[in-house]
């Protein structure tokens, strides 16, 4: 009998977002940058809240390229982390996105913010 479900290996859209705002909604807007991209969220956003709110992903996995989005939500699973444009590694669960952040999600865009003039990586 076919299910009704929706498949659990169907590739959802990247920027089919995976939180909707419910409430909050009046906090002090700001911009940031998603992959290049330019995105809005508000002030008091956590780094995953604000990239969730676009898309259903945080990041690839190392491992296997698997979209992440974040387990715990406390900033203990290690399974949010991200890197910014200029390699720094976030917690994204626990770090505030802040005006202007610019933040990678996409694991071939990481490897290569993370080469250096050489394209040898750091
Ligand atoms: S979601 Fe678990 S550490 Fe961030």
């Amino acid at each position: 009998m076919p299910s009704t479900l929706p498949s659990t290996h169907a590739p959802a859209s990247r920027r089919e977002p995976q939180f909707i705002r419910v409430a909050e909604t009046r906090r002090e807007p700001l911009h940031f940058f998603l992959d290049g991209q330019e995105v809005a969220a508000l002030q008091g956003d956590t780094l995953l809240t604000a990239v969730l709110m676009q898309q259903r992903r945080v990041r690839e996995s190392e491992f296997s390229g698997a979209p992440r989005a974040g387990f715990c939500l406390i900033g203990a699973c290690q399974d949010c982390w991200m890197r910014t444009e200029d390699g720094k590694r976030v917690r994204a669960c626990s770090t505030l996105v802040t005006e202007g952040m610019r933040v990678l999600t996409r694991l071939a865009a990481v490897e290569a913010g993370a080469a250096d003039e050489t394209g040898d990586a750091r």
